[in-house]
């Protein structure tokens, strides 16, 4: 049966540049619409910029800007940095559009009706010099419960405690610095308590456990209200009634996701409430489930309009283990990352790390260079590089038939169908990646086995019939990665000739055709790119502030830096000789907390015993056995209370913080000298 599916994913706010932590979601939101359209479901994918709030208008205030010319030029930087990536939104709107103001006022007024919005007068940081009242990240001090310095008006980075702006000890506002009063202001609550019963069932049927349990913890005293307004100066939506208070931000955000899918429809000559009223998902991240699962469904349900079937929670990204950091150049944006690498490689990379929970994931860079290259290039691509090539030069690009062994092959692609689909459907992205390289495997071990290198100088019609079936089964990989990644698959699909594919494409198979020129698919990537990219990425310490809004996955309190031990000159580095050693062990040395001990295959050096002191970045460090590591291989044994250690492994990082072994991403081999 044909489904009607919308999606969503969180409306980024218009102030910031797209970072790898921001495509976390739009990338698995990608690959869900993308699965569902292939599947031949209508799936209308929606999104737009997030445009109000305080820190928009300040912002645009500092460039000597309006707030309208600032949200055009994001707009068109958003917009940009998603296609580059390959999302392909059905609509990327405004939440600055006139459907949002009409949809915000309707709600509103079916609240107002309702009974739920009611009027409280509150105590608040006021900015004389500014003329406003100062919203928790536009003011600082000291924290009232354990009184560090420099502290935002919500929460304190050094004990962290909440608390309310107007508690901290000498506050100063952030823009101009001067002291703000408090100063009283009427405000309108949505109440969320008559709403009590409806959210408490509503909450476990329409997200994960993980993600319900915590919410309904709130649910044993009544519900407190929401404020959702803000007083002048503010860029947003007047509410109606009122010359000077708009709707807080978050109260037209989500009204947003209605916004962008009506004027599709608009556009489309579509009724939104027919779409809307449909299957419905929101993809979202851990830090925004209380808007979505709480505040979202408590309007919805007062205003007599349908809510999500469904919100997709996901967790925060880390680059090597580590929130990102401006400083240690891991907080990457989108177009610092597209400057340096392929879209495909992040792509892919993340499609393997996802398993559609609610946990972080994390860009091991080192990692993600060796995944690209040999599960995506070396074993995915690598078929139809070698067979597409070889059929061209060798056999005038011409498919023949199957043999039984080639069906055998084909067959078991073909079979692999409904467990792809059940983990798309899933959003077990990573699940979808073990497969299709499961299948991958066996079309290389297949192609290896008939050797076609060799057959093709003396048999070239068994060649052909063995090149058909890798190129078979490799077109069928290809359209199973389509969702993951739709330019490589649409490469693919015009080497075999075809223009459209489905899923019903996998039934095919193609005998006796000819295939069209081979394309480059995928290529290597280097660990020198990546470098390039965490340069380029790097922010002085002074400069690396954050941006207040950057909720998603940016909520980095970052570590001061550590000093530089004394400066050593070119010749005492060239004394130490270092060599690559595979790890043949390695295990908990027991009764040390600090020591692992190694035993590498140095190659021409033979085995050897190393004990180095890192254990708190391997507390499981059976994952080291098999990766070649660097080390001082000149280094006078050490007499240790463990045993002797007979060189010094590599290992860089901060010191106290999470650091690493350093892993050549060559293919060089125990004992070989790294250059
Ligand atoms: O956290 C954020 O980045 C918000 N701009 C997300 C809004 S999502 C939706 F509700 F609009
Ligand atoms: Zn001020």
């Amino acid at each position: 049966m044909k489904r009607r599916i919308v999606v969503t994913s969180a409306l980024p706010y218009a102030n910031g540049d797209i970072h790898l932590g921001h495509l976390v979601e739009y990338i698995q939101t990608d690959f869900w619409a993308r699965f569902q359209k292939l599947r031949g479901h209508e799936c209308v994918y929606v999104c737009a910029d997030d445009t109000h709030g305080t820190p928009i208008m300040i912002r645009a205030r500092k460039e000597g800007i309006t707030p309208e010319e600032l949200i055009a030029r994001s707009h068109a930087t958003h917009l940009k940095d998603f296609t580059d990536f390959q999302i392909a939104f059905d609509n990327y709107y405004s939440t600055n559009s006139p459907e949002n103001k009409e949809l915000s006022e309707s709600i509103y007024r079916a609240a107002l009706e309702a009974g739920v919005i009611t009027k409280k007068t509150t105590a608040q940081l006021y900015c004389e010099h500014c003329k406003m009242f100062l919203p928790d990240r536009f003011v600082k001090g000291v924290c009232p419960k354990c009184g560090a310095d420099n502290q935002y008006g919500d929460s304190c980075d050094k004990c962290g405690s909440t608390y309310g702006a107007e508690e901290l000890g000498s506050p100063k506002c952030t823009t101009c610095g001067g002291t703000p009063v408090v100063k009283d202001s009427e405000h309108l609550y949505f109440e969320l308590e008559p709403n009590h019963d409806y959210l408490e069932k509503w909450i476990p049927d329409h997200t994960t456990s993980d993600v319900s349990n915590k919410l309904l913890e709130w649910f044993k005293e009544p519900l407190r209200g929401w404020c959702i307004s803000r007083d002048a100066p503010y860029f947003g939506f007047k509410i109606p009634g009122y010359d000077d208070k708009f709707f807080y931000v978050w109260v037209d955000a989500p009204i947003g996701y209605i916004a962008s899918l009506k004027n599709w429809c608009d556009r489309n000559g579509k009724d939104w409430r027919e779409y809307w009223g449909s299957e419905l998902y929101h993809f979202i991240g851990k830090d925004i489930i209380r808007f979505h699962c709480l505040f979202w469904p408590g309007m919805l349900h007062t205003a007599g309009i349908s809510g999500p079937d469904k919100v997709f929670v996901h967790g925060f990204l880390t680059v090597n283990g580590e929130k990102m950091s401006k400083s240690k150049g891991t907080f990457v944006n989108a177009r610092t990352y597209l400057d340096n690498l392929p879209a495909d490689a992040l792509r892919y990379y993340y499609a393997a790390k996802l398993g559609g929970t609610v946990d972080d994931i994390d860009l091991n860079l080192a990692d993600f260079v060796q995944r690209v290259n040999s599960d995506l290039v070396g074993k995915i691509t690598n078929i139809a590089s070698r067979g597409g090539q070889m059929l061209q030069k060798k056999l005038e690009g011409r498919l023949g038939t199957l043999d039984d062994e080639g069906r055998a092959l084909v067959g078991k692609c073909q079979d692999a169908a409904d467990t792809i689909a059940r983990f798309y459907e899933e959003r077990k992205f990573n699940q979808v990646v073990v497969e299709i390289c499961k299948l991958a495997d066996a079309a290389n071990e297949y192609f290896d086995r008939l050797e076609p290198w060799k057959t093709v100088k003396t048999d070239l019609e068994t060649t052909r019939t063995t090149l058909t079936a890798a190129l078979n089964a490799f077109r069928l990989i290809a359209i199973y990665l389509k969702p993951i990644l739709p330019v490589y698959a649409d490469k693919a699909m015009k080497l075999f000739g075809e223009s459209e594919w489905t899923w019903e494409s996998l039934r095919q198979t193609l005998e006796g055709v000819t295939l069209g020129t081979y394309e480059y698919l995928a290529s290597r990537i280097d660990m020198k790119q990546v470098d390039a990219m965490i340069a380029a990425a790097t922010v002085k310490p002074a400069e690396s502030g954050e941006v207040a809004h950057e909720s998603r996955a940016s909520k980095n309190k970052e570590k001061p830096v550590a000093p530089l031990k004394t400066e050593i000159q070119f010749g005492d580095f060239e004394k130490l000789d270092l060599r690559i050693g595979r790890v043949k062990e390695c295990e908990i040395v027991p009764k040390s907390s600090k020591l692992l001990k190694f035993t590498l295959d140095c190659g021409s050096l033979g085995e050897r015993t190393i004990f180095s002191g890192i254990r708190q970045a391997y507390p499981d460090p059976a994952g080291l056995v098999g990766k070649e590591v660097a080390f001082v291989a000149n280094l006078a044994p050490r007499k240790m209370s463990v045993g002797v250690s007979e060189g010094m492994i590599l290992f860089a990082g901060e010191p106290g913080a999470c650091g690493g072994v350093l892993m050549p991403t060559s293919e060089a081999g125990g004992g070989t000298p790294v250059t």
